[in-house]
């Protein structure tokens, strides 16, 4: 059963569905709760963006999914499955159907193999004839733009990042999977390369009827892919909700202040807001109440005293905020 602040979930025909989990590290100078009671749920076939700025939990999310990371509690459902506790070999065939692809594309392609190997590790680990590997190989080079010898026989050192990436994007397509998480696939990448990465993956998404869940810290990339947009703050969840409602009216003064710290590329818009002051506080200890209270500019006593639960503000987009900001519209 779900515990507080669970709101938004959306049950049946989720793929997805996390409910309050946590995932604590424990550090020399104490126990960092990088993720700290988080719910959400992914539909099938919907893009998910995760945003929220450096440490704020997107990554570790991401890999407790997978359980690359140990879950220190709460719940992990994939299909029909509860995952949190399966052990290592169930977790190794589910992989197959829930793919990763990270920020740092060449970190990410075994130095040593040549691109055609690499795309088809997942297949060699699960016993494929050469056969199968070698046409599967060749098949999903194809769908990421890299066809042809040229790329097969490359090592990674010789990739650009973009080309690294596709690599990376192939390897998890190899597999099948239902599931792609994709970690900043574009952060590292130069901006003209950024848009041809986003859309391979948004057309990739539609031929393998892939579930997408998409962390960024770049609001307007999340923007461009997402179906529904989560915002994260020092491990919790602070907003939920179309990402178009979100974007155009948010009701998290974060959510507000992360988009007017985002510089306007339409000068006819004029000036973004201020950008959003002071650090994030120390997850080793984060604030009472709510954890942006200390950063918020309308934050209030009750802020401090209590924790605001997540709910629904407006139809289809939730907060977890005692004061949040009034539609504009
Ligand atoms: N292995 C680890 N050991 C200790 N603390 C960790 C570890 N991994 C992450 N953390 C801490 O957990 C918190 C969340 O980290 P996480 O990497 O999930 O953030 P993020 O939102 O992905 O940030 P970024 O945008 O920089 O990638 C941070 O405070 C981070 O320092
Ligand atoms: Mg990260």
């Amino acid at each position: 059963m779900a515990g507080s602040g669970t709101a938004h979930l959306r049950g049946d025909g989720a793929l997805l569905s996390v409910e309050d989990l946590v995932v604590e590290y424990p550090t020399s100078s104490g126990t960092v709760q990088a993720v700290s009671k988080i719910s959400f749920d992914v539909m099938a076939g919907e893009t998910l963006g995760i945003v929220g700025e450096s440490g704020c939990g997107k990554s570790t999310t991401g890999r407790a999914v997978l359980r690359l990371d140990r879950v220190t509690s709460g719940r992990i459902r994939f299909g029909e499955e509860w995952i949190e506790q399966a052990d290592e070999s169930r977790m190794r065939t589910l992989r197959r159907d829930m793919q990763m692809i990270f920020q740092d594309p060449v970190a990410s392609l075994n130095p040593r193999r040549s691109v055609k190997d690499i795309v088809v590790e997942g297949l060699a680990v699960a016993g494929a004839p050469a056969a199968e590997k070698a046409s599967t190989s060749a098949a999903v080079l194809e769908q990421v733009g890299l066809s042809g010898e040229r790329y097969a026989e490359m090592l990674p050192r010789n990739l650009s990042g973009g080309q690294a990436q596709r690599v990376a994007i192939a390897r998890a397509l190899a597999l099948n999977p239902r599931l792609l998480i994709c970690d900043e696939p574009v952060s590292a990448l130069d901006v003209s390369v950024q848009a041809q990465i986003l859309n391979l993956i948004e057309e990739l998404k539609a031929e393998f009827d892939l579930t997408v869940v998409f962390i960024a810290h770049d609001l307007g990339v999340v923007r461009t892919v997402s179906d529904n947009v989560m915002v994260m703050y020092l491990g919790k969840v602070c907003e939920f909700g179309d990402s178009v409602e979100v974007y155009d009216d948010p009701a998290h003064p974060y959510t507000r202040a992360l988009l007017d710290s985002v510089p306007l590329t339409d000068p006819d818009k004029g000036f973004a807001g201020p950008a959003l002051e002071g650090d994030v506080p120390s997850p080793l200890a984060p604030p009472t109440g709510c954890r942006f209270r200390t950063r918020c500019p309308l934050a209030q006593d009750k802020c401090a005293a209590e924790e605001p639960k997540m709910r629904e503000v407006r139809p289809g987009q939730f907060a977890a905020c005692h004061f949040p900001l009034a539609a504009a519209s």
